[in-house]
């Protein structure tokens, strides 16, 4: 297993960095791609852990796929052996989404249960009930989840109690080829949704209500192969923007679209950051600023992501004075905390809640990556902590940010990648 090796920095974070397609959109757009027998394609798509895992689902499957240059064509002629094993699912959730394509298309499936996560159980109950509502017969037994229909799914009605990015996507999905009319409640408006949305569309899927929370569909009974490009990762330039102001530097994200991180950028600017943006970029300057604590509490879009919950604990611990934050979305999404307190930040965890005392200086530890959004918080830790970070487990890391070191080199990092032996 690979590790980071981090110095501090000797200048603050400075520069432009470009940045990679989403892959939460890729994720759930190549889960559509089996809504249709054919050839679809989609490009923008970042290299990384996560594709290659939903890849080898497809290929379980019976699917075919190719990728160059940062575009995947995915042939889902030879679909035929319908289902997703627990070895590829236990280690990226988003698999479970092969679930509603698979059963509105060939009208049975086998899925595993995803199991726990290092922030708690996350349920998939509403994935299940929102498939239930379209007609179609779901058994969950020895750890995997049985969906059966009797010819097409039937357009229904579902309202979701709680906003969920993933439920919205596999109902989405399965609602397009069912016969009639679906109506969707309390539908997720992630970016990442409406990205689904736009290549469902281009697919001949007939949808209303895009960036709604009620999404209209009046299925159909037959979609054609996709393409299209994927959106810019909003995670990924939110994490960079933080960067900027953790090592009180100047970053300028680009080919990215600043309306998917609004909440982010009111955050930073109420603690002092100067914030520049135009269509496509945006930068943060925190150069020579005097940043103020503030409170952050995490909600569905458009609220502040629960997936900047870390790097943005990391900012506070650098900034004097307290500052609170709350997680409602994850409410147990905090494995860094304790890695944070390794390195000396003061940090106190009551419920969903940390509150962080800023202004600690932060010395070097050995320390480890519990999850992707946690990995990027401790990477951002380490370039301010005095002497040489450890971080193991990088292959969180992995998992969702393409060229990661390279890319926060450019910037005047001297992160380096080497085998962990430990
Ligand atoms: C997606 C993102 C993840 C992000 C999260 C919230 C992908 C691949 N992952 O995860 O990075 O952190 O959205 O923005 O896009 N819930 C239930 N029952 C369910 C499903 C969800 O109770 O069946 C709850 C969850 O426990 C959580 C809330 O709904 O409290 C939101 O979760 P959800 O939006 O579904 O997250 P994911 O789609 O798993």
């Amino acid at each position: 297993m690979d590790r980071y090796l981090i110095p501090a920095l000797e200048q603050p974070l400075n520069g432009e960095v470009e940045i990679s397609g989403a892959k939460n959109a890729v994720l759930a757009i190549m889960a559509a791609t089996l809504l249709v027998d054919g050839v679809s394609e989609i490009s923008n798509v970042p290299h990384l852990k996560d594709m290659k895992t939903m890849s080898d689902v497809f290929r379980v499957i019976g699917c075919r796929i190719d990728g160059a240059a940062h575009t995947l064509r995915i042939d889902t002629r030879g679909a035929n052996h319908l289902e997703a094993p627990y070895e590829l699912v236990k280690t990226m959730r988003a698999s479970f989404y092969v679930l509603g394509p698979l059963v509105a298309r060939f009208g049975r499936c086998r899925v595993s249960l995803p199991g726990g996560c290092a922030w708690g159980p996350r349920p998939v109950d509403l994935h299940l009930k929102g498939l239930e509502a379209l007609g179609a017969t779901i058994n969950v037994t020895h750890g995997y989840v049985e969906a059966l229909c009797e010819g097409r799914l039937k357009g229904g009605t579902f309202h979701f109690p709680v906003s969920s990015v993933g439920a919205t996507v596999n109902i989405l999905m399965a609602a397009t080829l069912a016969s009639g009319k679906s109506v969707l409640h309390n539908a997720a408006i992630e970016p990442e949704i409406d990205a689904l949305v736009d290549y469902l569309i281009g697919m001949g899927a007939k949808i209303e209500g895009r960036g709604t929370r009620t999404l209209k569909v009046e299925g159909v009974e037959k979609l054609s192969p996709g393409s299209g490009a994927t959106i810019p990762d909003r995670i990924e330039a939110g994490s960079f923007l933080i960067g900027a102001a953790v090592t009180r530097g100047c970053i300028k994200t680009t080919n990215m679209d600043p309306t998917h991180i609004e909440a982010l950028l009111n955050s930073l600017r109420e603690m002092g950051c100067k914030i520049t943006i135009g269509d496509t970029w945006v930068e943060v300057d925190a150069r020579d600023k005097k940043l103020k604590p503030i409170s952050v509490k995490t909600l569905p879009h458009p609220g502040f992501p629960t997936d900047l919950q870390a790097p943005m604990m990391t900012l506070l611990a650098t900034i004097d004075g307290l500052s609170i934050i709350q997680d409602t979305v994850y409410t147990d999404r905090f494995t860094h905390v304790a890695e944070l307190q390794r390195l000396g930040a003061d940090i106190k965890l009551v419920g969903d809640t940390a509150h962080v005392q800023g202004g600690k200086p932060l010395s070097s530890a050995p320390i480890m990556a519990s999850d992707l959004r946690a990995g990027a918080a401790l990477v951002l830790a380490a370039l301010i902590a005095e002497g040489e970070t450890s971080i193991s487990r990088i292959y969180h890391i992995d998992r969702g940010y393409e060229d990661f070191e390279n890319k926060i080199n450019s910037l005047g990092a001297a992160v380096q990648r080497t085998q962990d032996n430990s």
